[in-house]
């Protein structure tokens, strides 16, 4: 939905240019139409009784959040802060689901009060919170385990989840002591089974290496009277960064192996999808401020930082990042840095591309998931504006930060 005519970059049907005139920069770009595609590829790849919870972590801008709510998603959430997010943009409690190693008593009482489908609980101590906090309300609540499946997501370590030596779920070959523990407690409603095994995967077999060995849980936990009615198979089906070198994953293949690996159980399936719903739909759009050589090193300055897109610098991430107008000027290698006072700061290290002039702009692509959503103010920089593209018109979604906004709330 980003694509060059005429040698300028449009979002859908608005030149990109034509928003930056309006709104400034740095600004994230979204394309609704994406987003609605992208739910839509995935839910018509479900052929069995089934929610799509989108992982709010990725985007939680409300308006993207509500784009998901009018196409009846669901949603996953891993704190108070998102729940009330999801709410807001209109996602209804019944299909909201919540993870998170750490859920504070108050957090699972907002959760409770808000009926919400599924809590995901990654220990014994949590268990045992949350079903003081179901009685206190008297209320049972509706749980899951969250299975740590032992299971190698061959994706980068920082976002690998279903390894023994990770710190989310419990351990696989604990998981039936647990349930008929939590069997036993007033307070909880046995309904689920939950794993999530990590991010951004091009290849999603090891999903369906875990769903294989949860559907031998559900079985020895039928076995035991203990019923299973939803499975939640996590989120982690991966985009394409690099196109010279990412293949897409295949969403209905995805699909159709977890479906087939619980074929033999009764069961809602309860997906978490983030960066595959939003990832592809977001641009971030920069400024060159200045071009600098050092010796030999050449420098694209712009004013855009890792506060802005922390990827690059947390996780070595690449983006794509072109000209918004194509000039056909000299190519150059250089590196693509912020303003920050931070040598990790950047976007892309001895990257390819067209040159652009002082003020002209760039766009880093695939900044729709983890993008705004991991921004911070560090060196007091208030926070980029946030606009959504529907075919020839867009909107602003959040104003960009003003300097008072970087002091609110302290006190002098
Ligand atoms: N469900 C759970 C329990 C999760 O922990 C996550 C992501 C998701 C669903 C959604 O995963 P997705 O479909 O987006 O892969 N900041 C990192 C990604 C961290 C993902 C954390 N958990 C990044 O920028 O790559």
């Amino acid at each position: 939905m980003f694509e060059y005519r005429n040698g300028e970059l449009w979002a859908e049907d608005v030149a990109v240019e034509r928003i930056v005139e309006e709104v400034g920069t740095p600004v994230y770009i979204y394309s609704k139409a994406h987003f609605v595609s992208q739910f839509k590829r995935f839910d018509d790849a479900a052929t069995r009784n089934h929610t799509i919870c989108f992982a709010v972590k990725a985007n939680s801008n409300l308006s993207v959040v509500n784009v998901f709510a009018q196409l009846n998603a669901g949603a996953d959430i891993v704190s108070k802060g998102e729940l009330f997010r999801a709410l807001k943009a209109g996602i209804k409690p019944e299909n909201i689901v919540f993870s998170g190693v750490a859920k504070t008593k108050d957090e699972i009482a907002y959760a409770l009060e808000n009926n919400i489908k599924m809590i995901n609980v990654e220990s014994e101590d949590e268990l045992y919170a949350i079903d003081e906090v179901a009685k206190s309300l008297n209320k049972k609540a509706p749980i899951a385990f969250r299975i740590n499946p032992d299971v190698d997501p061959k994706t980068h370590p920082y976002i690998s989840t279903g390894l023994k030596k990770n710190k989310f779920g419990v351990p696989y070959d604990e998981a039936l002591e647990l349930y008929e523990k939590a069997n036993k407690l007033d307070g909880i409603e046995i309904v689920g089974v939950q794993f999530h095994i990590g991010s951004q995967l091009l290849d999603t077999t090891p999903i369906y290496d875990a769903s294989v060995r949860i559907a031998k849980l559900i079985e020895a936990l039928n076995d035991r009277g203990i019923k299973i009615k939803i499975v939640d198979v996590g989120g982690g089906v991966g985009i394409v960064y690099d196109e010279k070198t990412d293949k897409e994953p295949d969403v209905n293949k995805y699909v159709s192996d977890v479906e087939k690996a619980f074929e033999n159980f009764d069961v809602e399936i309860v997906f978490e999808p983030g960066r595959f719903l939003v990832g592809n739909g977001g641009i971030l759009v920069s400024r060159v401020v200045y071009h600098k050589k050092n010796l030999n090193k050449r420098f694209l300055i712009v004013d855009a930082g890792m506060n802005d897109l922390l990827r690059p610098s947390l996780y070595s991430a690449y983006h794509r990042i072109a000209p918004v107008k194509l000039t056909g000027s000299e190519r150059i290698v250089c590196d693509i840095v912020g303003p920050i006072c931070e040598t990790g700061d950047f976007f892309a290290r001895d990257y390819e591309i067209e040159d652009v002039p002082n003020s002209g702009l760039i766009a880093v692509f695939s900044a729709g998931a983890y993008g705004f959503t991991m921004a911070s103010n560090y060196n007091s920089r208030p926070r980029a504006a946030e606009v959504m593209v529907d075919g020839n018109s867009f909107k602003i979604i959040r104003k960009r930060e003003s300097l008072e906004d970087l002091i609110a709330g302290e006190v002098l």
